[in-house]
């Protein structure tokens, strides 16, 4: 019986794969298999013998099937080693990544302004979508004959109200809802009846800056701006004023700042000349502050338009307008994404 027994065992060991194993296991442990046989057999081997035989015959059974048992897991881990190393696919790695949302450049530009300005002790505001002619236009001391109303395309709704073409308004509604000493600052989309081409379209982005206190002087005006380009472009710049006309400041500026492609030298973003417009803005006109309730006697202010729409073109490089209003998410998926 040794001998069977080495035999048996060697015959579990020499299986290789599950299929084999279990047909080592029918032909010994089967109902008809040789081990199971040899069990059977003890009832019929005389009396004296059987006690041992029994015994011997079922340590021989549960030792096979011990066996067969460990070597069944072998081959079913070794089965699947085989299988994971066939295939690319590795449990350590890390699953798929849910692709998160990004920004749009102008909430990008905008968040950075509104935080930096928060920072200088600007509170920020909002004004209506929807306003009437009395705070867009003749507030900001645009009469209705005046040129500047053809010059700002105005979308009119049926009760009179219309599209507000500027930020500008919120200077009004500011003024008469605070009392100076005034710091605002209001982002937000204008309209404007367009024709749409590359650098024009019907809606678009500026924020709006008012500064009202006593004393407050154009030093102060240049002083502010200049802090806000340094940090917006990230990096020193210098800024020049030329003046500038707008019916709501007196006197009224364009302020450039030097070109940050080429560094002054000229380029096709600054068309060559070393400048690149970017802030309109001035002193308060004091028919503005009277009609913000303000005193120009006791008070004086200065205000700047940004375009913010104008910002992101420039720190992205972007040359076509539409595309912020585009929705196109091979734009959109090119800024940063948010993380979280
Ligand atoms: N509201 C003007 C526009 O939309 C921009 C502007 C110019 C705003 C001068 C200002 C300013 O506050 O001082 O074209």
């Amino acid at each position: 019986m040794e001998a069977q027994r080495e035999q048996y065992l060697a015959a579990i060991a020499a299986a290789e794969d599950v299929a084999a194993l279990k047909l080592v296991e029918s032909d010994l442990l089967g109902k008809t298999g040789a081990i199971t046989l040899l069990v059977k057999e003890v009832s019929s081997l005389p009396k004296e013998e059987r006690p041992i035989a029994g015994k011997e015959r079922n340590r021989l059974k549960n030792e096979l099937q011990k066996a067969i048992d460990t070597r069944l897991a072998e081959l079913q881990e070794e089965a699947l080693e085989r299988e994971l190393g066939a295939s690319d696919f590795d449990p350590s790695e890390p699953g798929p990544r849910r692709p998160g949302g990004s920004l749009h450049p102008i909430s990008i530009v905008q968040n950075e302004l509104i935080d930096l300005f928060t920072s200088m002790g600007f509170s920020w505001q909002d004004g209506p979508e929807i306003e009437t002619e009395f705070f867009n236009f003749e507030a900001l001391n645009i009469p209705d004959d005046h040129p500047a109303r053809d010059s700002q395309d105005t979308f009119w709704l049926d009760d009179g109200n219309l599209l507000r073409t500027h930020t500008s308004p919120v200077q009004i509604r500011s003024m008469q809802r605070f009392k100076p000493p005034l710091k605002v600052i209001v982002p937000g989309r204008c309209f404007r009846q367009e024709t749409v081409d590359a650098s024009h379209e019907h809606s678009f982005y500026q924020m709006e800056g008012l500064v009202v206190d006593r004393g407050v002087s154009t030093a102060n005006l240049i002083h502010t701006m200049k802090t806000c380009l340094r940090a917006l472009l990230r990096r020193e710049v210098k800024v020049r004023l030329r003046p500038g006309f707008f019916p709501f400041v007196e006197p009224g500026f364009e302020l450039d700042v030097n070109c940050p492609f080429c560094a002054g030298d000229g380029c096709s973003v600054c068309k060559q000349s070393g400048w690149i417009e970017i802030l309109p803005c001035g002193m308060v006109h004091p028919r503005v502050l009277k009609a913000g309730g303000i005193d120009p006697e006791e008070y004086t202010g200065f205000a700047f338009g940004m375009g913010l729409t104008r910002v992101a073109m420039l720190r992205y490089e972007i040359d076509d307008i539409r595309l912020f209003m585009s929705g196109d998410l091979r734009f959109l998926e090119q800024f940063p994404e948010v993380s979280g």
